[in-house]
C-alpha cells in the first residue's frame, strides 16, 4: 500500500502502551477462564430503561435524519443546562457543541486550541489517550506527574516551570482517572492563576463530575476563566452510555461557532434518534442519582476492604469509577505485582505506571463490579500480598 500520512501513524508510536495486563486477562476470561476484571471502566449494568424506551420511541418515530451540526437545539439546551448546573457559571446553547463521546470533544478542544509545534501541559497520571489527542494535533506537551503523598494534587509551582513561550493549553481531568483524586478548590485557584498570567486554555476534562462524593468544583467557575475554560464533558458515565457516544464541549461562543467547521469535516452532526434520547435523559436525569450512589457504595465497601492492609496504602480515590493502590512497599515495579496478581489470583488490575510515572508503584481497581466481587477481590489481594510478601523475604 502507500504511505500512510505520519499524522496518522504517529498518533501511537509503536511499542507497549501498558494495557498489556488486561488485554491478556480478557483473553483468558473469553477463553472461560474465571477471572474477576478489574481492569476495565466500563459500567456492569446497561443504560437506564427509561433512556432505552426514549431511543426507541425516537427511532419509531421517524428521527432518521441528518442533525444540526453542533446538536439537535434540544439536545444543545438540555446539555448548556447541564454545564451551567455543572460548572456553576449561566451557559447559553451557544456555548455547547455536542459531540460522539468526551473523547471527541476532548479532540475538538486540542484541535481548536494548539497548532502544530506549539505546546501544551498535561498534568499525570491522566487518561490513556490524552498524549495520543495532542499527537494528533501534531502538538508538543509536557507531561507533569502530581505526586502520590500530596494525593495527586497539581503542583503549581512544578506546572509553571513547564510554560514556554509557545505554550497554549494545560489539561486537567478531576474527579480524576485513575487516581480518583478531586482536585481542590485551592489547586484549582493555583491552576488558573498560571492560566491567566500566561494568556492559556485550560482543557478540563469534568466527565466524572457526578462521581465525585461532594459537590463538583469546575475551574470554569474561577475569575477570568469562563473566558478561557473548555469543559469536556460526556454522558458516558453520569448516565450510563458508553456504547452511545454523546458527549460535548462547553466554552466561550466565538470559539464554540468556529468549532462547528470541525464537527462539518468529520461528524457531520450526530445520529437523530440518539440525539433525541439524550435530551430527555438529560433533561430527566436518568439514573445519574442511582449510578452515583453505586460507585459510591462500590467506593466504600471496596476501600473498606483493603484498609489495614499491611503495606498497602489508598491515595486519592475520592471519585470517580477508580481506586489507586500504592503496592510499592510491597513491589515497586507495577507491571511485576498484576502480571504475579493475575497469575496467583485471577485478578486483573491496571498497572499504575501505564498512566505515567506519577503512578508508578501503584496498581488502579476498577469499581465496575457487584460489591461481592469487590469485596472477593479484596480478600484476595490482601492472601497475595501475605504470600508475595513472605515469598520475597
Ligand atoms: C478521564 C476521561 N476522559 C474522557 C473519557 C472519554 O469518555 P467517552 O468518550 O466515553 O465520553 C474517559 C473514558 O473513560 C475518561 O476516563
Amino acid at each position: 500500500m502507500p504511505h500512510p500520512s505520519s499524522r496518522l501513524s504517529n498518533i501511537i508510536p509503536s511499542g507497549k502502551d501498558g494495557w498489556e495486563v488486561h488485554f491478556a486477562a480478557m483473553n483468558r476470561k473469553e477463553a472461560g477462564e474465571p477471572i474477576i476484571m478489574l481492569s476495565v471502566g466500563d459500567h456492569d449494568f446497561d443504560t437506564p430503561a427509561e433512556t432505552v424506551e426514549a431511543c426507541v420511541a425516537a427511532v419509531r418515530d421517524g428521527y432518521h435524519h441528518y442533525t444540526q451540526l453542533p446538536g439537535i437545539p434540544a439536545l444543545r439546551e438540555a446539555m448548556a443546562r447541564i454545564s451551567t448546573q455543572s460548572t456553576g457559571v449561566e451557559t447559553h446553547p451557544d456555548q455547547v457543541i455536542a459531540t460522539p463521546g468526551g473523547q471527541a470533544a476532548l479532540y475538538a478542544a486540542v484541535q481548536g486550541t494548539v497548532d502544530r509545534g506549539e505546546h501544551a501541559i498535561v498534568v499525570a497520571p491522566y487518561y490513556a489517550t490524552y498524549p495520543g489527542t495532542f499527537r494528533a494535533a501534531e502538538a508538543e506537551f509536557t507531561v507533569v506527574e502530581t505526586r502520590a503523598a500530596e494525593g495527586f494534587q497539581p503542583n503549581a509551582a512544578e506546572i509553571e516551570k513547564a510554560v514556554r513561550p509557545n505554550t497554549r493549553a494545560v489539561l486537567i481531568n478531576t474527579p480524576n482517572n485513575p487516581t480518583g483524586a478531586v482536585y481542590t478548590r485551592k489547586s484549582l485557584e493555583a491552576l488558573a492563576d498560571i492560566c491567566r498570567r500566561h494568556d492559556l486554555w485550560l482543557l478540563s476534562d469534568e466527565v466524572y463530575w457526578t462521581l465525585g462524593g461532594g459537590e463538583h468544583l469546575s475551574p470554569r467557575a474561577l475569575p477570568g476563566m469562563a473566558e478561557r475554560t473548555l469543559v469536556i464533558n460526556s454522558m458516558s458515565k453520569s448516565h450510563g452510555m458508553t456504547g452511545w457516544r454523546i458527549g460535548w464541549l462547553t466554552g466561550p461562543e466565538d470559539f464554540i461557532t468556529l468549532l462547528v467547521n470541525l464537527n462539518l469535516v468529520t461528524t457531520y452532526g450526530l445520529t437523530d434518534f440518539v440525539s433525541r434520547a439524550a435530551a430527555e435523559a438529560l433533561d430527566k436525569g436518568y439514573g445519574v442519582k442511582e449510578i452515583a450512589e453505586r460507585y459510591a457504595g462500590r467506593r466504600t465497601v471496596f476501600l473498606d476492604a483493603v484498609r489495614g492492609m499491611n503495606d498497602v496504602t489508598v491515595r486519592g480515590s475520592e471519585g470517580g469509577m477508580y481506586v489507586m493502590l500504592d503496592v510499592s512497599a510491597i513491589e515497586r515495579d507495577d507491571e511485576k505485582f498484576a502480571w504475579a496478581f493475575l497469575e496467583s489470583e485471577s485478578v486483573a488490575v491496571m498497572p499504575g505506571s501505564s498512566f505515567g510515572e506519577a503512578a508508578a508503584g501503584h496498581i488502579r481497581i476498577s469499581l465496575c463490579q457487584h460489591e461481592d466481587v469487590l469485596r472477593d477481590a479484596a480478600n484476595r489481594l490482601r492472601r497475595f500480598v501475605s504470600s508475595y510478601r513472605s515469598k520475597a523475604a
